[in-house]
């Protein structure tokens, strides 16, 4: 390839398992993982201005306005570490809007993965799942279970629930089309109703394809 780092996104409807397989992914192939969203959780934790206008569209389940979002992302894509790196950006963009403000920037992937699950299956996964904010693992209560160590510490997302992910799922279907337009010629759709490593393996498989040559010399770095 082009023995330049591998810049990737990653796409699919809520609690599809986006972070699940971005953890995956950094394990194995070291791309520095920039999620719109923890990137935001983080600005509403630190009490920011930006967090402070975000906390309520992220707690009803629809998009941050984009004054507050593109250059958020633009800022941290130009970042030493993901440059050297290569990046996997997580949740953005996702609007039409999002997508042509950072192609106007010049920012494009090599590749636009798109996890498919069908909406009955994303109940379960959002309301089943828990964060542990000591290491940042995803786990949920039935497919993930978490180890009795660290139970009595672990977090819901506030906008977790059915009712708030009746507007993130609308959100979703409503810009999704438009989002992949953008990324026609690199979309791989992958089958995310499957077990967790399954689903890795084959966005694995996607990956390594790109990064034959990368990964050594960035390791050697
Ligand atoms: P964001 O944080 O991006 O949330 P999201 O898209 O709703 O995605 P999630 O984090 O909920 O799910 P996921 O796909 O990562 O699933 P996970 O791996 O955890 O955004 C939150 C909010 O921020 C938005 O609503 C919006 O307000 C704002 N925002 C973010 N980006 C924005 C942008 N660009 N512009 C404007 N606003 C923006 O998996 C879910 C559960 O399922 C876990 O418990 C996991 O263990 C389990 N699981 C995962 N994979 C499997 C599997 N294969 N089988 C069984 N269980 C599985």
């Amino acid at each position: 390839t082009s023995g330049q780092p591998l810049k990737a996104m990653i796409a699919g409807a809520p609690a599809a398992g986006k972070g699940t397989q971005c953890q995956k992914i950094v394990d194995k192939f070291n791309l520095v993982h920039i999620s719109a969203g923890d990137l935001l959780r983080a600005e509403v934790a630190s009490g920011s201005e930006i967090g402070k206008k975000a906390e309520s569209f992220m707690s009803q389940g629809f998009l941050v306005p984009n004054e507050l979002v593109v250059e958020m992302v633009k800022e941290r894509l130009s970042q030493d570490d993901a440059q050297q790196a290569g990046w996997l950006l997580d949740g953005y963009p996702r609007s039409a809007d999002q997508a042509e403000a950072i192609e106007e920037a010049g920012i494009r992937p090599d590749v636009f993965i798109l996890i498919e699950v069908p909406d009955e299956e994303l109940v379960e996964r959002v309301t089943g799942r828990r964060l542990d904010p000591v290491t940042n693992t995803i786990y949920h209560m039935k497919f993930k279970p978490p180890p009795d160590s660290v139970v009595d510490r672990l977090i819901q997302r506030s906008d977790d629930t059915e009712d708030k992910l009746r507007n993130r799922l609308d959100t979703h279907h409503k810009n999704v089309e438009a989002v992949i337009g953008y990324y026609k010629d690199i979309l791989v759709e992958v089958n995310g109703q499957r077990g967790m490593d399954e689903v890795f393996a084959e966005i694995d498989g996607v990956l390594s394809a790109f990064s034959e040559d990368d990964m050594p010399k960035a390791a050697a770095v």
